[in-house]
């Protein structure tokens, strides 16, 4: 027995995750159902196999080839062409971010999102001793700018979050509240070491952004006139590589020169650079499943408001779906069937991310029964 000096605060804290069940349908986490191909896995073992060769060696500190490869990504994805110097990465979107954390927030200095969205913000912030404060969004989820303008500039925080597409509501950022988000972001900075103005950073959570409707820009678009944006990215999504741990975001080469001082030297290990480069080369494959799993989304919308249920518009691989009286017992009666979802957002709500054609079968069997037997 010892009694350990835990940091002030974390007392009563327990650790974050989602369950892990083996379950014929996982829909809880929001990951892409469809495992790589055989020549995906043959490419990733041959390249992790050359790495393999090479690590008594520490890997490449700042990873070049990397940010070049993730930027060409880009430039495919979103028609934004961006500079290698301009990418960071690190061990999922959620390192990235607390990089950003690391680097802007602290003791004495806040970070502001938009609720209800990202459970793993607060943590973000708890792990960078930085002030955690949220401006609700309205009953449609849209960000209400006049609210969140107020609050900008009377906490002057260091970093603002907004989640585009949002995780767990779907919905996207139109790109004139973000244009109006960056513009009051100038100058509403913490001040400076030697007391002078600053800009806050503001990080768009773009986790989903590949999974949004025709039309929907990326913010991907306002990086060139910002260089207080960072737009974050992940290929544990639409690209189907949750388990390699690879997120990334694009930013000015300023606010990517401040995260690397920040990071552990190494953060990324020799096999993950290596692994993250093959995938990458077969980004038309991966994305490929993109269009069948948001036709699924969209269908799905669909299925659950024939249901008489609410079922809000999604730009994400995942759909924001009640209200029920108990949740929990819906929930509870998924599972029973096999069917994990997740009993997140509002009270009422519950959320399912789109999985296969037949393990959405299986959701819509479920969910079905549940509804018809009362
Ligand atoms: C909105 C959002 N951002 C970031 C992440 C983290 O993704 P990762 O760390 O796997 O890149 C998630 C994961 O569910 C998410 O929903």
């Amino acid at each position: 027995m010892t009694i350990l000096p835990i940091r002030p605060g974390l007392e009563d804290e327990t650790p974050y995750g989602a369950p892990e069940l083996e379950v014929p349908a996982r829909l809880n986490v929001n990951e892409n159902p469809h495992p790589p191909s055989q020549a995906v896995i043959d490419d990733i073992a041959q390249a992790v196999a050359r790495a393999a060769g090479g690590l008594n060696r520490y890997p490449d500190r700042d990873f070049p080839a990397l940010r070049q490869a993730l930027a060409d990504y880009l430039g495919a994805e979103s028609g934004v062409r961006l500079a290698g110097e301009q990418i960071w990465a690190a061990n999922g979107s959620n390192e990235v971010m607390l990089h950003v954390l690391q680097a802007f927030g602290g003791p004495g200095r806040a970070c502001l999102s938009f609720t209800p969205t990202y459970s793993m913000y607060p943590e973000y912030a708890r792990d960078t001793l930085t002030d955690y404060v949220t401006v609700e969004r309205r009953p449609d989820f849209s960000i209400d700018l006049e609210a969140a303008g107020e609050r900008m500039r009377e906490l002057r925080p260091a970093v603002v979050i907004v989640t585009s597409p949002n995780n767990p509501t779907g919905t996207a950022l139109p790109a004139a509240d973000l244009r109006e988000i960056l513009a009051v972001a100038r100058g509403s900075g913490p001040a400076g070491a030697d007391g002078a103005e600053t800009d806050c950073v503001v990080i768009v959570d773009e986790a989903y952004a590949e999974f949004r409707r025709p039309g929907v820009p990326s913010a991907l678009e306002l990086l060139a006139d910002n260089p207080h944006l960072a737009v974050t990215r992940t290929m544990s999504k639409a690209f189907g590589a949750a388990g390699l741990r690879l997120g990334y975001l694009a930013a000015s080469r300023e606010l990517v020169d401040v995260l690397r001082i920040v990071r552990l030297p190494y953060h990324l290990s020799a096999i993950t650079q290596a692994a993250a480069l093959a995938a990458l080369a077969h980004r038309e494959e991966l994305m490929g499943q993109v269009a069948s799993l948001r036709a699924e989304r969209d269908g799905l919308v669909d299925w659950l408001r024939a249901q008489g249920l609410t079922a809000h518009e999604s730009d994400a691989n995942f759909v924001l779906f009640g209200p029920f009286a108990d949740r929990r017992a819906v929930f509870e009666r998924l599972l029973a069937d096999g069917v994990l979802i997740r009993v997140v957002g509002p009270e009422g709500f519950l959320r399912v991310s789109v999985g296969t054609p037949e393990e959405m079968r299986a959701f819509r069997d479920s969910l079905g029964a549940v509804l018809t037997a009362g």
